[in-house]
């Protein structure tokens, strides 16, 4: 593996060694199946609740509140489908800048009979309280608001959205994966606003892919999308992946534990980012609003952000166009047309995301590679325009 630098911690993010050594011994010879009852399966299950506690303290959440699943998707999906699949069909609403996973599910939904509404953000990517009162007036049975943003970093102002949807009856479901490990997440303070549900994931602060939870107050009950044996509370049938939950736990309990300091360290970083991208003439996405600390989505009018990531692959950095699950997309982002940006400047969209390990030294290094880069590009581009 090349040693490019690594500015895509947004997609995912290096297994921390410390919690690889947390996990290993239950990739060895601790193998019990936690639903045994011998002495292996009930160190399994003394391994996963414990997890279960470390991952419910970092987000003051209760343990009884945290499912495990297998990733942030399928949080995203157990709540939307599973919830609606208990009441007869109605009202849904969604974010217009939701990730692919809360679109998609709420998405079959619709074709399912729901009516989708698709909650406005205004140009700073803020989802518009107005017309969002608006649309909660009609009671949609769930309303989903992401409190972070993959692609812009933006934040939303979910505790007020929740306590509007409370006000009209509505379940109020949020995906917080990005913020986990980036911002202080208290799920009692969300759901005493009403937030009923949030889904997390692990692999995006340190740990594990194969790890995910939804965060969830048991008022409203939901239809498992796995259906088979009891496994956390019968919601999600299906042999626990101890490793991957052991190494969620003590991911989520390092990230809390420097969650100030790392926030600290990428917001200078990112601070340093910004400041180089604009004056190399490249827009910010979302610059106006409160954002992740770690997060930049900028695009240089004229050239195209798979291509820029492609050269910027080439010349050393790791960076993505969009979020990463859409980047085989050439389609513009759809975060990016809902905030109303031209479709020709959000096919340029470039995310840089940073991690604690990332240096001030990386960052300059970045503009200087940027820089030569769009020089280069915008020759071609002239090149080509003049054939
Ligand atoms: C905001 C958001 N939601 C959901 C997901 C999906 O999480 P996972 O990769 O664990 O399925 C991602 C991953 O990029 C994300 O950024």
């Amino acid at each position: 593996m090349s040693a490019s630098v690594y500015f895509d911690h947004n997609a995912t993010t290096p297994l921390d060694p410390a919690v690889l050594e947390t996990m290993l011994p239950w990739l060895s010879e601790c193998f019990g199946n936690p639903s045994s009852r011998h002495e292996y399966g009930r160190a399994a299950r003394r391994a996963v609740d414990d997890a279960r506690e470390k991952v419910a303290a970092a987000v003051g959440a209760q343990p009884s509140e945290v499912i495990f699943l297998s990733s942030g998707s399928e949080a995203n999906n157990l709540f939307i489908k599973g919830a609606l699949e208990r009441l007869t069909p109605g009202g849904l609403a969604i974010g217009a800048t939701e990730h692919s996973c809360v679109v998609r599910p709420a998405e079959q939904m619709a074709r399912r009979g729901w009516r989708l509404w698709k909650l406005p953000v205004g140009p700073d990517g803020r989802i518009d309280m107005a017309a969002c009162a608006e649309i909660v007036a009609r009671k949609p049975s769930l309303v989903s608001v992401m409190l972070a943003n993959n692609e812009t970093g933006v934040l939303q102002d979910v505790s007020s959205f929740a306590a509007l949807a409370r006000r009209n009856d509505c379940l109020f479901h949020t995906d917080a994966i990005q913020a986990l490990g980036k911002i202080p997440l208290d799920f009692r303070a969300l759901n005493a606003a009403g937030v009923n549900a949030m889904a997390l994931s692990a692999h995006k602060l340190g740990g594990p892919k194969g790890a995910a939870a939804l965060i969830f107050d048991k008022r409203a009950p939901i239809e498992p999308l796995v259906a088979g044996g009891g496994h956390e509370r019968g919601l999600r049938a299906g042999t626990e992946n101890v490793a991957a939950i052991v190494g969620f736990g003590e991911a989520c309990e390092r990230a809390a534990r420097n969650l100030s300091r790392n926030a600290e360290k990428t917001r200078d970083l990112r601070q340093r980012l910004e400041k180089g991208l604009i004056a190399l003439g490249a827009p910010v996405f979302g610059r106006e609003a409160e954002r992740l600390p770690n997060t930049v989505c900028f695009a240089a009018p004229g050239i195209d952000g798979e291509t820029l990531v492609s050269w910027l692959d080439r010349a050393g950095f790791a960076v993505s166009s969009g979020s990463a699950c859409s980047s085989d997309s050439p389609e513009p982002s759809h975060v990016l047309l809902a905030m109303g940006v031209a479709p020709d400047l959000a096919r340029g969209a470039v995310r840089v995301s940073l991690g604690a390990s990332n240096t001030t030294d990386q960052v300059d290094a970045f503009l200087e590679a940027a820089r030569m880069t769009l020089s280069q590009l915008k020759k071609l581009t002239a090149i080509a325009v003049c054939q």
